[in-house]
Order: structure tokens, then sequence, then C-alpha cells
């Protein structure tokens, strides 16, 4: 579904990607991981071509992503949803009209068909009581359920996360992560899940890939990433579950 050769970025003099190559195969839910500023969000951003990368190769279903003119790559983003790291909602507009927005711009269904799909997705996330609320009037748990639910609407075969748990307590996290392997599940999507939080991760992955300083360190599962010896893997893992308490005991 999604190959990745050789691919690096960098701004100015600071590399970023560094000669990344993955793949993810067709229903696969592949987990990356990484600190912050590792080059996580620009990857992913790479994949849509949201940012242009400096040298490497993206296939999607075969397609060569960076060869695509400007009318091919719309027509490919039709089929890949992106839940962006903010998360980012329109506040001026109901829930409603946020879920409307990328059927409306890309595709040509009737309006009725637009209601049903929009009710469709609300009742996947269980938030159909909130279709007439506007962004302000929802926690931020909810708001993470909208903005999911705004990225599958279309239904897209290959979903690319970007930290969707950040910002919420454990237990609506595990809820967020749950609903994210369901939905991919359901929807028989490929899903691409950049996160700090391991449970997340152990929920989600079928496959897990630790990105530091912009270069793969390790792929493979993540039990075999959590269990490993390598010093970095080792001190990653003591931080990210020190982390984890401290935020429980909250
Ligand atoms: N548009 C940009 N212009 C210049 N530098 C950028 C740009 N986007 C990202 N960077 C730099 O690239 C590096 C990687 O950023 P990125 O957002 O990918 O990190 P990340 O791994 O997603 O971190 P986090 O876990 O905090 O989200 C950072 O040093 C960042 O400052
Ligand atoms: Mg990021």
């Amino acid at each position: 579904m999604l190959r990745i050769q050789n691919l690096s970025k960098r701004f100015n003099s600071k590399v970023v990607l560094d000669d990344v190559s993955f793949e993810a195969k067709d229903g696969e839910n592949l987990v990356i991981l990484g600190r912050s500023g590792t080059g996580k969000s620009v990857l992913l951003k790479c994949i849509v071509r949201l940012l242009e990368p400096d040298s490497g190769q993206i296939f999607i279903e075969n397609k060569n992503v960076l060869s695509l003119n400007i009318k091919e790559l719309n027509e490919l983003r039709k089929q890949i949803g992106f839940l962006f790291q903010s998360a980012a909602l329109y506040d001026s507009m109901s829930v409603r009209h946020n879920l409307e927005f990328p059927l409306v711009r890309n595709f040509e269904f009737t309006p009725k068909e637009r209601e049903e799909k929009i009710v469709s997705v609300l009742e996947k996330v269980s938030l159909l009581e909130a279709i007439d609320k506007m962004p302000s009037e929802l926690s931020g748990g909810m708001r993470k359920r909208v903005g999911l639910a705004r990225a599958i609407i279309t239904e897209p075969k290959l979903m690319l996360y970007d930290e969707p748990t950040t910002g919420l307590d454990p237990i609506t996290s595990k809820e967020i992560s749950m609903l994210i392997l369901e939905l991919q599940k359901s929807l028989k999507m490929t899903s691409v899940v950049v996160t700090h939080d391991l449970l997340c991760a152990e929920i989600i992955a079928d496959r897990a890939i630790m990105l530091n300083e912009g270069k793969i360190i390790f792929d493979g599962s993540l039990e075999d990433m959590t269990s490993s010896n390598d010093e970095f893997l080792i001190q990653f893992f003591k931080h990210e579950i020190l982390n984890k308490s401290e935020t429980t005991n909250v």
C-alpha cells in the first residue's frame, strides 16, 4: 500500500529525514515512535506532499507520489485521510459543517448522500448527539473524535494519524486508540500512526518503527522493540513509562 524509499528532507542545513525506507502493507497498522523533534510529522507531511522531500521515492498503491501532477495528486489525496497533530476543527462551523467540508470540497455527493455520510460517521465515533454543536462546546476527547470522523468520512484506503491521543487523559486516550483500531478493521484501512503514547501503540500496532534523528533505528514488532537491548530503546521506553506514571498520577 505504502512504500517509502531512501527519503531525505532537510531544512536549510538541518537534516530532518535521512535516507528513510519502510513499507506498510495492505490493511496493516504501522506505528512510528520517536522523540520530539525527530521528524515524525515531517515524514507524514512528505507522504502527502504537504512538504516536498529533497530525495527518495514514495509509492502509494504503486503510484509514484513525487511524480504526480497537481490534478493526479488531488485525486490520490481523496484516498488518504490525515488526522493532524492539532486535529484542528473549524471553530466557526458546527460539527455537521466540519464533516461536510471534505465532502463538498472533493466529491460530488448530493445533499442527502452527504447527510447520510455525516450521520453514519458520527455514529461510528459515538457522537451523533453532537451533530449541531460547535467545536467550543466539545471536550478535547470529543474534538479528537470529530477530527477522526472528518478524516474517515471520505473512506480513505490509507490513514495517517499524527499523535491522535496527545493532550488526552489516559482513559480517553485508550478509548481513542481502541476506536482507531475498530475503524481500521471495519473500513479495512492501512494506517500509519505517529505517537508518543505507548499504550496507544500497544493497542494499535501490527508493526512498529523507531525514528531517531531522522533515521530508522528499529523496524519490527512492538514487543521486540520494547524488549530490545539497544541502549537508545531501553532509555526511550524507560522515560516513556516514567512519563506515563506521572500523567496517570495527576
Ligand atoms: N516547515 C518547517 N520549516 C523548518 N523546519 C521545520 C519545519 N517543519 C519541521 N521542521 C523541523 O524539523 C524537525 C522535525 O520536526 P517534526 O515536527 O517532524 O518533529 P516530530 O518528530 O513530529 O516532533 P513532535 O513529537 O514534537 O511532534 C524539527 O527540528 C523542526 O523544527
Ligand atoms: Mg510531530
